[in-house]
């Protein structure tokens, strides 16, 4: 997609885009019933005569980025549709969501065809027009909107992938070449490292698979030597059966997002890249195939996590915590971490408090906390703050050792993120629970199914506003 900015009005060729609040409705000539559209958000009118395409956005009060990021997917979404590719964005009266809209249309565009016959065409060309005097800011804003998006579908893209193609071995080699791509330093660990380094708890769940785990470390150096680093901690299982435990045979084939939270450092990163943020972060990406075969991690099992904790397995299914243990004590002890961010399609029981509407935030550090909840307002990805009461460490105590994998159904994605808050010691930790806003079983009007990239845009924004 080729994208410019400047004062000219829609050529030929061109489809025009124009948002338009509720009460503003009456004034599109000529006149269309309410019925037939309605100026609520993401209510479409085409005029084909014209050559435009008005997209509401609701009462003028609560129009906000989301708002715009939204409203313009589904134009894109639309014009995709009919064919359309060469557009000219009206932002004169919204030109500081410039970035925004950007976004939103680049993520729309964003479709997982690799494997299908039926493929759609691209945008094109992007015009976004704006008043002369906004041309140099919507310069700025408009390609920080581009790298953002084109953040999250690299993690959409890689996100996609089937898993008897993307195992922990050819997810680490996709994120050498991302890393070469954007300058970034990367260091593989491989089984032989891992075992060398004792990570017990990514080589536990590795176990039962024929493909080996990887620890992915992924290292931005921009900011002064002797910073310590942001540390975007994913968890990658690159497939989900639940090992020993295995788990019921419905829907088991989503089980390949289980590595979307892995996904997401690895877009971030790339998108920080880009960016040139000055500041030291650091990603790892924890990844393994958690299989049920002859060498699995058993319920029983006593596992060492990398900082020497035990973890009594009560369930194989709960995986994610377990690698997540190594790579959080990892971000902490090896890496020397000043504040450390897991994401991690982490528990059913997340979707089941909220639904695909927002994801989960555990911290244990106000100051992180706000910090994470407020990069999340400016991307429109929505947290919902949860809570770490004492009691939720009570039920994940072990008999056998120091903390068990799981505690039942009761509270379960509190007493997840009680585990893994552990792992963080005294290290400022937040930790987001994105089991069901990783991925979407149907199009939406501003995006196409399957991996979203949540959470790649919250990241980016955390590390850019860091202060
Ligand atoms: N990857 C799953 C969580 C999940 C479930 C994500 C559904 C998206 C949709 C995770 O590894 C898991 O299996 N968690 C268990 C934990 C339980 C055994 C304590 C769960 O949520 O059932
Ligand atoms: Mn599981
Ligand atoms: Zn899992």
């Amino acid at each position: 997609m080729k994208i410019s900015f400047d004062a000219l009005p829609a050529k030929p060729g061109e489809i025009a885009i124009r948002f338009v609040t509720s009460d503003r409705r009456g004034e599109i000539v000529p006149a269309v019933p309410e019925q037939e559209f309605s100026g609520q958000p993401n209510s479409i009118l085409f005029f084909r005569e014209q050559e435009t395409l008005y997209i509401g956005l609701g009462s003028r009060e609560k129009v906000t980025a989301s708002t715009l990021r939204s409203a313009a997917g589904t134009a894109a979404m639309f014009l995709k549709k009919i064919g359309r590719k060469q557009l000219a964005v009206h932002l004169e009266e919204w030109p500081q969501f410039t970035g925004a809209v950007v976004e939103g249309l680049i993520l729309a565009d964003y479709r997982f065809e690799q494997f299908s016959s039926r493929k759609t065409s691209a945008i094109d060309t992007l015009r976004v027009l704006v008043l002369a005097g906004d041309i140099k800011a919507a310069r700025r804003d408009g390609p920080r909107g581009a790298i953002i998006a084109g953040a999250a579908n690299l993690s959409r893209e890689i996100g996609n992938q089937p898993g008897n193609l993307l195992y922990p071995e050819t997810l680490a080699a996709r994120a050498v070449k991302m890393a070469k791509e954007n300058g970034l330093a990367i260091t593989v660990l491989n089984e032989a490292r891992l075992r060398a380094g004792k990570f017990g708890g990514l080589l536990a769940v590795g176990a039962g698979s024929v493909r080996p785990p990887r620890l992915i470390v992924i290292h931005h150096r921009k900011g002064p030597k002797n910073q310590a680093p942001i540390a975007l901690v994913g968890k990658a299982i690159t497939f989900d059966t639940g090992g020993i435990s295995i788990k019921p045979a419905a829907d088991m084939e989503n089980m390949i997002f289980d590595k979307c939270g892995g996904m997401a450092v690895l877009g971030a990163m790339a998108g920080i890249a880009k960016l040139g943020l000055k500041r030291n972060v650091v990603g790892i990406i924890a990844s393994a195939e958690n299989m049920p075969g002859a060498g699995a991690y058993r319920p029983g099992d006593i596992v060492t996590a990398y900082d020497g904790k035990y973890i009594e397995i009560i369930n194989t299914d709960a995986e994610g915590r377990v690698v997540l243990a190594d790579a959080i004590a990892y971000a902490r002890k090896t890496c020397n971490a000043a504040a450390i961010v897991d994401l991690a399609t982490l528990t059913g029981a997340c979707c089941v408090a909220l639904g695909e509407h927002a994801a989960g935030l555990w911290s244990s550090d106000e100051t992180l906390g706000k910090r994470v909840l407020s990069a999340s307002e400016k991307s429109g990805e929505r947290l919902w703050p949860m809570p770490l009461y004492p009691e939720y460490d009570e039920q994940i105590r072990s008999n056998v050792a120091l903390i068990k994998n799981s505690a039942g159904r009761l509270g379960g994605a509190c007493t997840a993120a009680a585990f893994l808050k552990t792992f963080a010691e005294k290290t400022p930790w937040a930790h987001l629970d994105i089991a069901c806003t990783a991925h979407r079983d149907n199009d939406r009007p501003d995006m196409a199914r399957g991996a979203t990239g949540f959470g790649v845009r919250t990241l980016i924004e955390l590390v850019e506003s860091w202060q």
